[in-house]
């Protein structure tokens, strides 16, 4: 369990695809929540955690099939409010003694819904229905309600839903058959709101809160021993290094390892900002001749990323090897990153890519992990990154690969290839920049290919390498869309290209969605 003094609001998981999107929204109400899969929340851990509100998430199964998911039962003697949405709703209705069937007509995207007669729309309804006495709701379910359990009454209803939101006010129990966390529920966010402050939550999950709750606990878990924290400049770790730094001083040293897959400039201003600007004990470990000359021939996407994954443990081992007591490794793990998410398949999931990451380093090394950032979401790291004054310019960065330029360059990597690359790249972004756009883009990078064509330049005929932009938006990059750019953007980009930047002749916009594409071309 992580320890956090707040008030909790645990969200137990049934594998809905938007489950993760309940703990933003209540994030965003300040209300600290966590996410369990509901296999593992057991009567006797319930009680332990004592949530003081519960909330069962949506999901893929039918309660009508036998052995699909359960609330634990416990959670209907807690005392405190509970919300169910979706399956979240049936699972809670047939457990109750209600009654659940499968078979109807099934309901998916948006629907309107309207109040019932006779129930007061306060209390967690408060707010809703009041301009046109309709909500649009989004509904996404097959099976549906049939018979309410013991204490409930109908608030509102849909034609395809009768039971489109039920309450049981005595026992402060709450359902409804759509989704409240999607955009597409407008009246959602009044309701999950009223919800919170009906369980008593007074929304005090701050930035400035956790800052200092952070802090706290870093020293108490590191005590007078020395943490060392892998760099890359990228904004969590960068946030993490300088949280724990403010935390406990020169007990901490960062190892930036630059494997020469940078982009321009970058190393300086990583060095620049970390050593001179925060004066925080920084090694610089250049190793880029060790990662380029072992890349040499590769060309396999997997080969690149398990080989820079190797070379960058060695590397990142045999400088944390010089520092002495060195006991805990930093380290900037999100939150999404350590929700366990339910499988309903069982089976292996296809690895699509080798993910670099200093994965197993913490056991080979005997170090214990720190990991401030666990609870937080990648917006909620940006803002704590604010609350420590960390640069704007440095907080607003797009994500950059752990293997960098490596799988923007497909087929062989070579320097010259990587010069290019770099320059490319910085033209692209300064025009992004130029017109206001970067911080509308999730991701904005060029890619290199493995072609040269034909072009005629002045009244030479070239043969330069082609390159591809590619500019996604997207909200955790599991999913994306390409980025709408006007076309006398694109034309006045590639024009800059190729006139500034030596050995392209040829520029491509990428317009590929995730799935099927990949944000990263490998
Ligand atoms: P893909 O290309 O899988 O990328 O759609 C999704 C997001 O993850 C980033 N990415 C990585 N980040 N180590 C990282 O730290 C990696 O090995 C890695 N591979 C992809 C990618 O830039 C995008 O933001």
């Amino acid at each position: 369990m992580i320890q956090t003094e707040h008030d909790r609001l645990l969200i137990i998981d049934f594998g809905s695809q938007v489950t993760q999107l309940i703990a933003r929204r209540l994030r965003e109400l300040n209300v600290y929540c966590e996410i369990r899969p509901y296999q593992k929340v057991t009567d006797v851990g319930l009680r332990e955690m004592a949530p003081r509100a519960v909330i069962l998430s949506g999901g893929p199964d039918s309660v009508t099939r036998e052995g699909s998911p359960r609330a634990p039962q416990a959670l209907f003697e807690l005392g405190v409010p509970v919300f169910g949405i979706c399956y979240g709703q049936q699972v809670m209705m047939e457990q109750l003694g209600g009654a659940v069937e499968g078979g109807h007509h099934a309901e998916y995207g948006r629907a309107m819904i309207t109040p019932a007669e006779g129930h007061k729309l306060d209390g967690i309804f408060a707010g809703l229905f009041t301009e046109t006495g309709r909500e649009q709701v989004w509904m996404s379910h097959g099976d549906r309600v049939t018979k309410l359990a013991p204490g409930f009454e109908v608030v509102a209803t849909s034609p395809n839903a009768p039971f489109a939101m039920i309450a049981d006010e005595e026992r402060r129990f709450y359902g409804v058959q759509f989704h409240p966390e999607v955009h597409h529920t407008p009246g959602g966010k009044v309701m999950l709101e009223n919800f919170v402050r009906m369980a008593g939550f007074t929304g005090d999950w701050t930035m400035a809160a956790y800052r200092d709750e952070a802090i706290r606990l870093i020293r108490e878990q590191v005590g007078d021993a020395k943490v060392i924290c892998g760099l890359s400049g990228g904004v969590d770790s960068s946030v993490a290094a300088v949280l724990i730094h403010e935390a406990i001083g020169d007990q901490l040293t960062c190892v930036f390892v630059d494997h020469g897959l940078l982009r321009l400039n970058e190393a300086e201003e990583v060095v620049t900002m970390f050593r001179d600007n925060y004066n925080i004990p920084l090694i610089h470990a250049d190793e880029s001749e060790l990662f380029l000359g072992e890349l040499e021939g590769v060309s396999d996407p997997e080969e690149k990323r398990k080989t820079i994954g190797r070379l960058f443990i060695d590397v990142f081992q045999k400088h944390a090897d010089r520092i002495e007591g060195a006991a805990f490794l930093a380290q900037g793990t999100l939150y999404p990153d350590v929700i366990e998410s339910v499988s309903f398949s069982g089976g292996p999931s296809v690895t699509i890519k080798s993910h670099h990451n200093v994965g197993g380093l913490p056991e080979k090394m005997g170090l214990t992990l720190v990991e401030p950032l666990r609870e937080l979401f990648k917006d909620e790291v940006r803002a704590l990154g604010r609350e420590l004054g960390l640069p704007e310019s440095f907080i607003g960065r797009h994500p950059f690969p752990g293997p960098g330029l490596a799988i923007r360059c497909p087929g062989a990597i070579t320097r010259d290839k990587l010069e290019i690359l770099r320059k490319a790249d910085a033209v692209y972004i300064d025009q992004i920049r130029r017109h206001g756009l970067y911080d509308e883009i999730w991701q904005a990078f060029v890619a290199i290919l493995p072609v040269r064509t034909v072009g005629v330049m002045g009244d030479g005929r070239t043969y330069d390498y082609a390159c591809a932009l590619r500019a996604v938006t997207s909200v955790d990059g599991m999913t994306a869309d390409y980025y709408p750019f006007s076309h006398e953007f694109l034309g006045e980009t590639a024009t800059r290209i190729i006139n500034e930047v030596k050995g392209i002749n040829r520029v491509t916009y990428d317009i590929t969605s995730k799935p099927p594409g990949t944000i990263e071309w490998e």
